[in-house]
């Protein structure tokens, strides 16, 4: 007991690794050539190959190359949504196998769509909640709404960013989810999914602007901290 206790002390108290200290570069957007798999556009069509989200570098090692599962949720009415709010996120799976990880995305003109159709644009967009303690990557559909108070699921568009090493000023590989400058993002384990759902990290961009009129709901502390690499569908 005493031993176990001891063992469980030191693990417990192994200092924790930190994120990587980047500089955030935003990329261009308004097309798909900066995301990874674009794909020379001679039909005219501007795309990308199919894309998946992935955790990396992340302060908890063992999460990352989990990929991002689709959750949904129904939060309860409060002063912004009165009927509620029932919406889909994007959250980690903790299954890597390609039996499971089959959520994919595809970038087109500029905007970056679950993919399962052809040309994408009937499918939602993907936008970072507008809440400074949510910031929950959900599925959008801008054509119902303009991100005011009650259209909430219209939230600030995923844009693709690079990272630079602050020290030596050289662009580090990879190509990085975020909003507003922000790449860094909170991950949060969720066990209470109903029957047949996954256990899954839930992700949250940190250091969003507070949005006044939209409340906040989950308020609890990550567990972990990293960010989230786009990568192509093999
Ligand atoms: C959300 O889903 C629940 C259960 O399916 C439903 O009762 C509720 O009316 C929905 N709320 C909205 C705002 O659509
Ligand atoms: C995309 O495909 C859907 C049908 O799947 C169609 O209704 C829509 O008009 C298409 N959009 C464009 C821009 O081609
Ligand atoms: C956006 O939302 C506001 C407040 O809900 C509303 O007054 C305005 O008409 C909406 N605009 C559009 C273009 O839907
Ligand atoms: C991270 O880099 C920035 C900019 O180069 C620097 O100001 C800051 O002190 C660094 N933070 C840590 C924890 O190294
Ligand atoms: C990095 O680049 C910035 C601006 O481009 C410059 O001010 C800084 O001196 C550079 N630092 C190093 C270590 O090269
Ligand atoms: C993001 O950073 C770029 C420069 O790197 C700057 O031009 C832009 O205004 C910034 N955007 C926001 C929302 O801070």
């Amino acid at each position: 007991m005493t031993r176990l206790s001891a063992l469980v002390g030191t693990l417990f108290f192994t200092a924790a690794l930190a994120v990587p200290n980047v500089t955030v570069v935003p990329l261009q957007t308004g097309d798909c050539f900066s995301w990874p798999g674009h794909l020379p556009s001679g039909d005219r069509i501007d795309m990308s190959s199919y894309l998946q989200l992935v955790i990396d570098q992340s302060d908890d090692p063992a999460v990352n190359g989990l990929f991002a599962t689709e959750v949904a949720y129904n939060w309860p009415g409060g002063r912004d949504t009165p009927d509620g709010f029932n919406f889909t996120a994007l959250a980690f799976d903790l299954r890597t196998s390609r039996l499971f990880a089959r959520v994919a995305f595809r970038c087109f003109s500029g905007v970056l769509y679950m993919a399962t159709t052809a040309n994408g644009t009937d499918m939602p967009s993907l936008s970072v909640y507008k809440d400074k303690r949510n910031g929950f990557m959900i599925e959008s559909r801008p054509e119902l709404g303009n991100g005011t108070a009650g259209t909430p699921w219209l939230g600030y568009p995923v844009e693709p960013y690079q990272h630079v090493d602050p020290v030596t000023n050289k662009t580090l590989p990879g190509v990085y989810l975020g909003a507003l400058n922000k790449t860094t993002w909170g991950f949060n384990f969720n066990d209470d999914g109903p029957c047949g759902t996954p256990f899954v990290y839930e992700a949250r961009l940190q250091g969003l602007p507070l949005d006044p009129n939209i409340d906040a709901r989950a308020t609890y502390d990550p567990w972990f901290y990293g960010f989230i690499k786009v990568v192509t569908y093999p």
